[in-house]
């Protein structure tokens, strides 16, 4: 058990305000409402009202470890006229002025890049000033987005600056203002009146994994002085189980972060441009990186569309930031260039396989399993299966696109697709023999075998809607997908000449083709 300090003991009076609702900054503001008083800001409003009655789209937290922190659900925490009353709550808000009393305030807003794939720092630069309007001497101020090294202290930090009229106080001898310390790890020795702190310390959660959650994964720490960053350090080490990690600087843990991603970008990028040269040479990939994956230092990446707003982002501000002082990042940008590109080959391929087989691509019915960015996650934002779908579209090619974790409303609002529904897919109708796994398709487990004779099965079921498309495309791992296994390959095995089935994430028994 941890010994408690003077910092844990300082830390226990200090109100923190997380900037930024999201796929981070939500688990972040729970796990501090359990042991501190926590002020949730978003300037979406539906997004307040949202968590505000136990929901959250992003499925990061249960209902219940909504209810367990807010005091709508917690009558203990209230006293006779509603104000709060013990330390361990989340009150949501989509004020800006509802901030003000708190003194540790940590931004997790979204760092995406624009069309021309550069920076966007404006949700930073918009939280900074909205912090920065009530930010009070010896307030410290904890960036936690993704950005390139340097950005907390060139571009945030004089937002703050100007917003507060307060200076900004660091021993970074690189960084004026300068004032320096006096060797003493106290905190509250610090204080000078004037001025405010600011930390580094980047996420790492994975959307959509239950296993590793942010209290589960070390967690890199940085201040603008030594004191802060130990401050910062207790603050982090009093929530997060793993432990943590006290970076040389706020540079430091930028470039620490926005590295872990380009790597697994690049790497990725390896196994991609593998499966290019393996599927011409006419080798299974997946066969060939689980021999590989035998010897104990092959690092197990596998083929596949690389989206979301992570790793498909984030080598983007290194190499802005690399381009910036004159150096260009030839292998950054080469797999960045090779993923983004993936979903142009899969969709030559896809029509490749159809006219192989003598089919009519123009006007040809495809149906695209799965949006979102990754499996299992309602995350749709810098999905690369849009590429996939407009190049088919391209190609004269009617694409229904169906995801069972996707909104459908934002879907639409996004990529103007209007999602096709599990139901649309297979009407009760149709089927009337069989019964439906949780994604609606025909459960094979209750269906009727198949005529011996003609290996055909009976004559509803190759009726069902999904033997309808020309070419099925699984774009995305999700669970209700794995279990469509064997109704594609039943449906592939009888319709072999008048059926494309490409599988991008090698999940099924019989396709024709997969990366
Ligand atoms: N999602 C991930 O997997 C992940 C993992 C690690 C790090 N990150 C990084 O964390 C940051 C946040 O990512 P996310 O996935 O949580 O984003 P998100 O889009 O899920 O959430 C961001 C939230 O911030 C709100 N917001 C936007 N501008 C705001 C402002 N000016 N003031 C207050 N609220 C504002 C939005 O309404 C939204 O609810 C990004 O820099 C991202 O790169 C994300």
């Amino acid at each position: 058990m941890k010994q408690t300090t003077n910092h844990e003991s300082q830390i226990t009076n200090h109100k923190v305000a997380i900037i930024g609702l999201g796929y981070v900054g939500l688990p972040l503001a729970h796990a501090f409402a359990e042991k501190y008083e926590v002020v949730g800001f978003d300037i979406s409003q539906k997004r307040i009202e949202e968590l505000n009655n136990a929901v959250d789209s992003t499925h990061e937290l249960t209902s219940d470890q909504l209810k367990s922190v807010l005091p709508k659900f917690n009558s203990s925490l209230k006293t006779q006229n509603s104000k709060l009353t013990q330390p361990n709550f989340l009150h949501l808000t989509s004020h800006s002025e509802d901030i003000a009393s708190a003194n540790i305030f940590i931004v997790t807003v979204p760092t995406p890049i624009d069309k021309f794939k550069i920076p966007d720092l404006t949700p930073l630069i918009k939280a900074s000033e909205t912090v920065g309007k009530v930010l009070k001497p010896n307030d410290i101020v904890i960036y936690e987005s993704t950005v390139y090294p340097g950005c907390t202290e060139e571009d945030c930090v004089p937002i703050l600056e100007k917003a507060s009229g307060l200076k900004y106080i660091t021993t970074d001898t690189n960084h004026e203002p300068r004032i320096t310390g006096h060797g003493t790890k106290n905190y509250a020795s610090r204080i000078t009146h004037h001025g405010f702190f600011v930390g580094y310390s980047p996420e790492r959660i994975n959307p959509g994994d239950k296993k590793h959650t942010v209290k589960d994964i070390k967690k890199v720490v940085s201040g603008s002085t030594p004191e802060i960053t130990d401050f910062i350090d207790e603050l982090y080490a009093s929530i997060i189980t793993a432990g943590t990690h006290k970076a040389a600087s706020i540079k430091v843990a930028e470039a620490a972060k926005v590295i872990e991603n380009t790597q697994r970008d690049i790497n990725i990028a390896f196994v991609n441009e593998l499966a290019m040269i393996f599927n011409k040479l006419g080798i299974n990939t997946k066969d060939v990186l689980e021999a590989a994956g035998t010897k104990w230092n092959f690092l197990p990446f596998k083929p596949g569309l690389v989206g979301g707003h992570c790793i498909g982002v984030d080598p983007y501000y290194l190499a802005y930031k690399a381009q910036h002082i004159g150096h260009h990042p030839e292998m950054i940008l080469a797999g960045r260039r090779i993923n983004d590109n993936m979903g142009m080959y899969v969709a030559n391929n896809v029509v490749k396989l159809m006219i192989q087989k003598g089919m009519k691509v123009k006007g040809a019915n495809v149906l695209v399993l799965g949006i979102t960015f990754k499996e299992n996650c309602p995350d749709i934002r810098n999905s690369r299966v849009i590429d996939v779908v407009r190049e088919l579209e391209d190609f004269g090619c009617n694409v229904d696109v169906t995801d069972p974790h996707a909104d459908p409303d934002e879907v639409k609002s996004e990529y103007n697709i209007n999602l096709v529904s599990h139901s649309e897919l297979v009407s009760e109708s149709d089927v009337p023999h069989r019964s439906r796994n949780k994604f609606g398709m025909t459960d094979h487990s209750t269906a009727q075998p198949l005529n011996d004779s003609t290996n055909t099965p009976p004559n509803q079921y190759t009726n069902t809607p999904i033997t309808n498309y020309d070419s099925v495309v699984l774009a995305v791992a999700h669970d209700e997908f794995k279990q469509l296994n064997s109704t594609l390959s039943h449906s592939h095995s009888f319709s072999r000449n008048n059926m494309v089935i490409y599988d991008i994430k090698s999940i099924f028994e019989d396709s024709d083709g997969k990366l």
